[in-house]
């Protein structure tokens, strides 16, 4: 199946059903997209699929088509970071980082739909986003300063 990944065409050979997480680890080596929970309730898999935050581990490609799917490595193609990552940088967010792949991009999802959020608007969307060292007032902080 043809799959538009970070603006390339890409073919996958897997089975229809097979969920987005594993073709972006396994068949195109986008390893940036991390498996947390694999039920869909930590984010760490999250990528935009039309610019909208979407748990890739629980996408099947067969719902994919004529989509764009944006991974953390899509987000800074002129080889600069994004100016989310550089937000998440500045305040220093993580710890052992294993959740910042997903945080960025439901960050990047979050600003797209809402340039100027409020702390509550930040806490609310960003609810779905497990972070296991409990950095939440740094994203939160991030979050701000990127939006600003
Ligand atoms: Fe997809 Fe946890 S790995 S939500």
């Amino acid at each position: 199946m043809e799959l538009q990944i970070n603006e390339k065409k890409r073919t996958s050979q897997a089975l229809p059903e097979t969920r987005l997480l594993w073709v972006l680890r396994d068949e195109f080596d986008l390893t940036g997209t991390k498996y947390g929970c694999g039920e869909g309730q930590c984010g760490a898999c999250t990528v935009l699929v039309d610019g909208k935050a979407t748990r890739s581990c629980q996408t099947p490609i067969s719902s994919l088509a004529g989509k764009e799917i944006t991974t953390i490595e899509g987000l800074n193609k002129t080889g600069k970071l994004h100016p989310v990552q550089e937000a998440y940088l500045k305040v220093d967010v993580f710890q052992c980082g294993y959740c910042a792949s997903g945080m960025v991009m439901s960050t990047v999802a979050l600003l797209k739909s809402n340039p100027q959020p409020s702390e509550e608007q930040i806490i609310d969307f960003m609810n779905g986003n497990v972070c296991r060292c409990g950095t939440y007032p740094r994203i939160v902080k991030a979050i701000q300063e990127a939006a600003s």
